[in-house]
């Protein structure tokens, strides 16, 4: 006997990457950001009076959305805070994409995607990337076949780092007639020569949503804390209709403000990420692996040949070091590997010239 809706009864389930306690594990498997979170971080937690937790919280974020509409020179009525960049994926599957209706994504993507458009009892379509994981050239055409209510794009790309340019996101934005979600948890990464912003594109289009995370960047995981930018038509409808009451609560929102306040620590953060990236990217080559070019804060990384990934996966794992391996199409002779430390890149390099 099952309660269950027939669509849940049948699902699996979002599998984490694996959090294992302990204090000496490397973690390089969720693409976390390495260093701590900013100092005003730790200076707004150390100053929340507990008395107020009587009462509930900005049903907005409204200091929040400020900050973050200072920040990005547009207005707090372009955005909406959300319980991780998750629940802004979960609220816009719900106000913009019907049962039955048809959602769009690359192949690979984010897996979370499959399992929202199954709890939304939505079709879910792939779209397969190039063997260099460049977009297909036809992938409009394709992408108008399948009458989809909702495209989702990961940009810069999960799980190939690969970024897209800003040509191409309006091309596809105007070309499309659902609703766009271009998918910015990485963005931060970005190379400055590179990185362009895709706001304006969210906030005077009328079918683009940004999401965007406090998780990676600011090095805020365990929050729980995101935002989505975009024209008010799409922001109203999941500010005032689909969202829970209060999906952020006080103490993140005072956090979250405080992140993103500190511009310039973040920055640091993300400059050190990416000089590791490089030294890292160079280094997997010179034993062996065959590595994507990537502007996230990690890097896909195909096994030497005569190694395997998995084996990889698992000799890293009891020397104490996590990595991700994806037991997925195209993804199985690879490792997704989080840039750390220097210090925990300079372990996990050892521990595969070792393995191999
Ligand atoms: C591509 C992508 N989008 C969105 C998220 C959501 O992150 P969070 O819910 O921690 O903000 C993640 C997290 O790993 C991600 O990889």
């Amino acid at each position: 006997m099952t309660f269950e809706r027939p669509n849940i009864a049948r699902m699996q389930g979002y599998k984490p990457g694996e959090q294992l306690d302990g204090g000496n594990i490397i973690k390089l498997n969720t693409n976390e950001n390495p260093y701590p979170p900013a100092p005003a971080v730790t200076e707004a937690l150390q100053d929340i009076d507990t008395a107020a937790l009587r009462r509930y919280p900005p049903p907005t974020a409204s200091t929040f959305r400020q900050a973050v509409a200072n920040l990005h020179g547009i207005q707090p009525e372009n955005i909406i805070a959300t319980n991780g960049g998750d629940e802004l994926l979960r609220l816009a599957l719900t106000t913009f994409v019907s049962p039955g209706a048809c959602i769009v994504t690359t192949q690979p993507s984010y897996s979370l995607y499959p399992v929202l458009a199954e709890i939304q009892g939505c079709e879910y379509r792939e779209i397969a990337l190039n063997d260099d994981w460049s977009m297909p050239q036809d992938f409009l055409g394709q992408l108008e076949q399948t009458a989809a209510s909702m495209c989702l794009l990961v940009n810069p790309h999960a799980p190939t780092g690969q970024l897209l340019s800003a040509d191409y996101l309006e091309t596809i934005s105007k070309g499309f007639p659902g609703v766009l979600l271009i998918d910015e948890a990485y963005v931060d990464f970005v190379d400055e020569d590179q990185a362009y912003s895709a706001i304006e594109l969210a906030t005077t289009s009328d079918n683009v949503l940004l999401l965007r995370t406090l998780s990676k960047g600011y090095s805020l995981a365990g929050l729980r804390f995101g935002y989505g930018i975009g024209n008010r038509s799409l922001i109203e409808p999941m500010q005032f209709k689909t969202r829970d009451s209060y999906n952020t609560d006080l103490i993140a929102q005072k956090l979250a403000t405080a992140a993103i306040q500190s511009q310039d620590y973040a920055r640091e953060t993300w400059k050190s990420v990416r000089q590791e990236r490089k030294r890292l990217h160079t280094e997997l080559e010179a034993l062996g692996f065959m590595v994507a070019p990537s502007q996230t804060n990690f890097l896909l990384a195909t096994a030497p040949a005569g190694s395997d990934a998995e084996s990889l996966y698992q000799g890293l794992k009891q020397r104490q070091i996590l990595v991700r391996h994806f037991q997925q199409p195209r993804l199985e002779d690879k490792l997704r590997i989080s840039v750390g430390t220097p210090d925990e890149n300079s372990k996990l390099l050892s521990a595969l010239a070792e393995l191999l």
